[in-house]
């Protein structure tokens, strides 16, 4: 299995690293456009082999797109991070730039790769590769959900103090301050979270979660890469395992939700050919609610791509 990560910045290089140590892909091609920036992370990893007792071979690229030809799997990261006062939405101009033009040259070279896009503002860089690949929406889809969800999970360990495994949870909606935690489907070990936390600790522990990549940027200077990059390469995982596991994804939705057109949060099962099914979840009134704010706070970014008339250009 060959995996390309275009970006050998925090989460790009993070998730190579990841993607190398676990033997997910035995070849892996770290690219970026900044002159020998992706070789010198690539030969870092893969000085870690003999260390780590691993033989997934990592390959660093300066912007030459020939040595990611054929990659099954492509994770899209390359962008600007957001710095400390800065909105997701502010950095769409720029990124949507950067991932329209590395869309094309990825599906120039690889063009039965799935695509998992990372760059913010997430689901509007999602939307970016979507319109520019012009693939089936089943094999472009983004991460977001995946990291969103363990900041929440992380958060209820330390709370409960018990082990993450042990928690699982589902988290809905845009890569944003309107993401939609559902407690009513967190569980720890089979057990409702609601019989284990009082209900403001746990609306606590939910506003934490919304605000998780921005508790980071105050404390870094940047945002957050460990658990990003980890997040993608357990999607890239699923896929070229033929997992099918069950993440929160963000996905094209056609009909889905009573949504239409619109890269959003859901549960999908992710397998071979990438979404291979979303889920459909019975929400309640308040959550319905909560989930179409988001949808709309998504769909106003999307308008502001399609009036830049980026994708198309
Ligand atoms: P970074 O600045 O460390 O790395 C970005 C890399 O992209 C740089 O090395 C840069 O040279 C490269 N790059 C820029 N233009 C390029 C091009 N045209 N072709 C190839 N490479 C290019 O940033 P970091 O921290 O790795 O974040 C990357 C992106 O991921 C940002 O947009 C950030 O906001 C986003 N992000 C998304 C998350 C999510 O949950 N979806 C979580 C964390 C970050
Ligand atoms: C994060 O959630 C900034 O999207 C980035 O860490």
């Amino acid at each position: 299995m060959k995996v390309t990560v275009v970006g050998a910045g925090n989460v790009g290089a993070t998730c190579a690293d990841v993607l190398a140590h676990k033997e997910i892909a035995n070849e892996i091609i770290l690219l970026d456009i900044k002159e020998g920036f992706a070789e010198g992370k690539a030969l870092d990893i893969w000085q870690t082999s003999p260390v780590n007792l691993y033989d997934s071979r990592t390959i660093g690229s300066t912007n030459d797109y020939s040595k990611t030809a054929d990659s099954d799997v492509v994770v899209i990261t390359s962008g600007l991070p957001r710095k400390p006062g800065m909105s997701r939405d502010d950095l769409i101009a720029t990124n949507a730039g950067i991932v329209k033009t590395v869309t094309e040259n990825v599906v120039k070279y690889s063009p039965n790769a799935v695509i998992i896009v990372v760059s913010n503002p997430l689901d509007v860089m999602t939307y970016c590769a979507y319109l520019t690949a012009k693939l089936d929406s089943k094999k472009v889809f983004g991460m977001a959900g995946v990291l969103d969800t363990a900041r929440y999970r992380a958060f209820l360990a330390t709370e409960l103090n018990v082990s993450p495994k042990d928690i699982q949870a589902v988290l809905m909606g845009g890569h944003g301050d309107t993401m939609v935690p559902l407690p009513r489907y967190t569980t720890v070990a089979g057990i409702p979270v609601t019989e284990l936390i009082s209900e403001d600790k746990l609306n606590e522990i939910i506003e934490r979660t919304k605000f998780g990549g921005g508790e980071i940027v105050k404390l870094l200077g940047t945002s957050a890469w460990y658990a990003p990059g980890a997040a993608a390469a357990q999607m890239v995982e699923a896929v070229v395992r033929d997992q099918r596991r069950i993440f929160p994804v963000c996905a094209w939705l056609q009909g889905e939700y009573g949504m239409n057109d619109i890269y959003l949060g859901v549960p999908v099962v992710l397998g071979k050919n990438g979404i291979e099914k979303i889920i459909e979840l019975d929400l309640n009134d308040a959550e319905k609610t909560l989930l179409k704010e988001s949808a709309e706070a998504v769909k106003s970014v999307m308008d502001v791509l399609d009036n830049m008339n980026v994708a198309n250009a």
